[in-house]
């Protein structure tokens, strides 16, 4: 039923679905300590993670049986895609080599899972959000959803362009796709997961996993929300050996982790431990792509609350490995990272000097950046972003050496593949880095 509160209604649109969650856990289960020895989900090991791990790769999970998250979250790609815009089911190959295919561009670039735990606000435009004691969710959620992370997973399950597919499509192995055919998300959870429960190794693992429980949909989002906070909730960068336990960074990132937290004024948004923030900016970040809604354009928070001062606002992005999921902002307007901070000196000049070619052809013919787009965009474009004082050259530089500083350091940007199963029990492909050896090693 929609629960549709006035009180919430004030802050929220009313296609905000309320979970009323009391006192759940955080998502977080323990406390992080830089010294968490990695994991590796072996035989042996715990048995939700492997759970977890082979969800999170398996394709069954999408309606056409082609799409798994870890096609759009690729670990060997800092668990984001390297394209502005992410492509949803029907799209082929992974990483740089993900084209359109029969597939749809999506809205938006594709986040990063790390330090996800920390965020009260998940996606582009915090529309799951823990919120007291409730969580906020597009969607209506099956019983057993404590957290965020976990309200997040039936979000693109249920998406028809991320994972879900088109009514009458026929699945990668010749069936019927029968999830397009449901238009409720709760029997969306029930057949995803009648399919998964169905496979015999998976029937076993989530005995192992879970013993003793009536299991349901509300067990794959718990293991998929494990797996991710095993391998990606973890405080292991230069930024965290200096702040934990006192080792000095190099003097350029000191300079700048200085300025961070000073005159460039970065921590007015960006803060805490994932140096994101649960608050929306508009930063007047140059629009393209397909947009969202019926008007083609994305306007962020106003898709969610409908208040005109949301519009074009984003939630700030946590920064943990920003150096390494690029393109940046939501929707991938730069191509490199001293272009997205230094958008942030001056907005307005970004807008008018920004670079087509930063974009692939495809979607710099989508750009808008004409006088009618602009006048609306900057009409509610932030005032606080500017930093307290204009910087040099020189500190920008030092800024960018502090970013690098929340470079992780842990053995998934190392040796990613550690995280990626050989197989998968449903027996769909898995994907693998294309082209040969791991960019990393
Ligand atoms: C087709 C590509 C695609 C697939 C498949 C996909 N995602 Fe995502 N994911 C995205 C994009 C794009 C965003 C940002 C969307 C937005 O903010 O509106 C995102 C955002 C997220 C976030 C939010 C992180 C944050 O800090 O806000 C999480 C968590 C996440 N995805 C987990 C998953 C899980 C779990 C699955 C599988 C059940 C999955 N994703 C499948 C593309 C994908
Ligand atoms: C007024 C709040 C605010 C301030 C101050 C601010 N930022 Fe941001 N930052 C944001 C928002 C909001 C976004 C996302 C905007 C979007 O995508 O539309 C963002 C995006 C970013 C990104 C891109 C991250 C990604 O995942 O794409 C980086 C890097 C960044 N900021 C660094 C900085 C630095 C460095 C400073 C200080 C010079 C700074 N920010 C100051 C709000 C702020």
């Amino acid at each position: 039923m929609r629960f549709c509160a006035l009180l919430l209604v004030a802050a929220f649109g009313c296609d905000t679905e309320w979970i009323d969650v009391g006192d759940s856990p955080t998502d977080r289960p323990t406390e992080l300590d830089l010294g968490t020895p990695f994991f590796d989900g072996g035989e042996d090991g715990d048995p939700e993670f492997v759970l977890g791990q082979a969800l999170f790769f398996d394709r069954e999970l999408s309606g056409n049986r082609n799409v798994a998250c870890a096609t759009c979250h690729v670990p060997f790609s800092s668990t984001t895609e390297t394209l502005p815009l992410s492509i949803g089911e029907g799209g082929t190959g992974t990483g740089p080599t993900r084209s359109i295919g029969e597939g749809a561009v999506l809205p938006r670039n594709t986040s990063g899972l790390f330090l996800s735990a920390s965020s009260g606000a998940l996606f582009w435009d915090g529309r799951v959000e823990r919120n007291g004691g409730s969580i906020a969710s597009p969607i209506p959620q099956p019983p057993g959803i404590r957290t965020p992370l976990e309200a997040l997973v039936l979000v693109p399950i249920n998406d028809r362009e991320e994972m879900r597919g088109q009514l009458g499509d026929i699945a990668s192995d010749g069936f019927r796709n029968e999830l397009a055919d449901l238009d409720d998300p709760i029997a969306v959870a029930q057949a995803v997961f009648a399919r998964v429960i169905a496979i015999p190794e998976y029937a076993e693992l989530f005995h192992r996993a879970y013993p003793g429980e009536a299991h349901g949909f509300e067990h794959i989002a718990r293991a998929i929300v494990h797996f991710q906070l095993e391998l990606w909730d973890r405080r292991d960068s230069a930024w965290d050996r200096f702040d934990l336990h006192g080792e000095p960074l190099e003097p350029d990132a000191q300079v700048g982790s200085e300025l961070f937290f000073g005159d460039a004024g970065c921590s007015r948004c960006h803060s805490g431990e994932d140096f994101g923030g649960d608050d929306f900016h508009n930063l007047g970040i140059p629009a393209f792509g397909p947009g969202k809604g019926d008007d083609g354009i994305d306007e962020g928070r106003f898709e969610v609350t409908g208040d005109p001062a949301d519009r074009f606002a984003f939630r700030v992005p946590p920064l943990r490995n920003t150096r390494l999921t690029g393109p940046w902002m939501h929707n991938g307007a730069y191509a490199t990272l001293e272009g997205a901070v230094r958008h942030h000196l001056d907005p307005e000049s970004a807008w008018d000097g920004y670079a087509l070619s930063q974009l692939p052809e495809s979607l710099a013919t989508t750009v808008r950046l004409d006088a009618e787009m602009k006048g609306e965009v900057f009409a509610t474009v932030t005032d606080a972003v500017r930093p307290l004082r204009p910087l040099t050259e020189l500190e920008i530089h030092q800024l960018l050496q502090f970013l690098k500083a929340l470079d992780g350091d842990s053995e998934l940007l190392r040796s990613p593949s550690t995280a990626v199963p050989i197989a998968v029990p449903s027996g769909l492909p898995v994907d693998v880095w294309p082209g040969g050896p791991h960019p990393f090693r």
